[in-house]
């Protein structure tokens, strides 16, 4: 007899650990507790067992019916809080990272290829974007009728200033008050009045560099490109030298990089300092020499991720950003 009562409270225990839904609940309470459940038939029992017999197994299935109602009790309670959405707490549910921020790649882009330059001496100078004409083309040997001057091409303010359409300003204010030897970048935004497409911007960043000291060569331009340019897209790099024109530069080139099936792509401007440049800071021209450059930050930030559209950079797109 009592082997049954130790058979219910096995099955009942094991039973009771299965429960997850309120049907299952439902037909435990049915199986167990209901009035033709388990325990209703051990109850049952106690009255076909003889005197001695009744008063220890009538005690036992007592306990049994106890143990198993606050239990059950227990496992509805907690089933029910469950139930309840909010306070449901699944730990298998992948963590809420917080969202970390980081750095724009146009702002990644300038950092790295400033550190390139610092390591090889350079100092990273700030310059203002609202500028006058004098330190965008006049201290910069452009002539009154460059086509650069124009309108088309320069953002002019009210009070006859313009929004710098080239870095190469910081040159010139870096010169007025230092005296060679210097080795110099300048990142910075620059204005232009392009119409906006997927190359052209009306606002984008360039890097503009400058060395002076008393022999500062066009080999040693070189040398410092080509290595720049090394560091930056890898040792295989292939470029080229093309003969150009710039009113602050003489001579002149643009370089142009390899670029696989694109074949070779126009990647930064340069030259000697033209000795013009040197009178309109005050330098001795016949004492002094340098090289300049300048490259736009967008363009290699695009062939080096693979960037189809300069807008993507300015969009505040999340999905865009967080890729970098
Ligand atoms: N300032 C030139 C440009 O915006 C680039 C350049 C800088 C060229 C320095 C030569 C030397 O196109």
């Amino acid at each position: 007899m009592s082997e049954t009562i130790d058979q219910v409270e096995e099955q009942a225990k094991l039973k009771l650990d299965t429960l997850r839904t309120p049907e299952e609940l439902a037909s435990f309470r049915i199986a167990y507790l209901g009035k033709k459940g388990k325990l209703a038939a051990l109850m049952e029992k106690i009255k076909t067992l003889p005197i001695e017999e009744k008063r220890e197994f009538g005690g036992r299935v007592n306990q049994l019916k106890n143990y198993l109602e606050k239990s059950f009790e227990a496992k509805s309670e907690l089933l029910h809080r469950v139930q309840k959405k909010p306070e449901f707490f699944d730990e298998t549910l992948p963590a809420i990272y917080p969202r970390l921020g980081r750095l724009h790649p146009i702002t990644q882009t300038i950092r790295e290829i400033s550190q390139i330059f610092e390591r090889l001496g350079f100092d990273v100078v700030d310059g203002p974007e609202i500028e006058t004409e004098y330190y965008n083309f006049t201290a910069l040997n452009i002539p009154l009728d460059h086509p650069s001057r124009d309108a088309f091409d320069t953002f002019y303010t009210e009070g006859g200033q313009l929004l710098r359409s080239q870095t190469s300003t910081v040159q010139i204010r870096v010169m007025q008050t230092k005296k060679p030897p210097l080795r110099i970048i300048a990142p910075g935004r620059v204005y232009r009045p392009d119409t906006v497409d997927a190359s052209h911007s009306f606002m984008f960043h360039q890097i503009e560099g400058l060395m002076v000291d008393d022999k500062t060569t066009f080999s040693d331009l070189k040398g410092v490109l080509h290595l720049f340019l090394r560091e930056l897209f890898g040792s295989e790099v292939k470029i080229r030298f093309r003969p150009h024109f710039f009113p602050f530069t003489e001579p002149s080139v643009e370089v142009d990089l390899r670029w696989g099936s694109r074949g070779w792509l126009e990647i930064l401007g340069a030259g000697s300092v033209d000795p013009n440049v040197f009178d309109a800071v005050g330098y001795n021209s016949k004492q002094v020499q340098g090289f300049a450059f300048g490259l736009g930050v967008e363009r290699i930030a695009m062939l080096r991720h693979g960037i189809e559209d300069i807008r993507l950079f300015y969009e505040n797109d999340i999905r865009f950003l967080r890729q970098f």
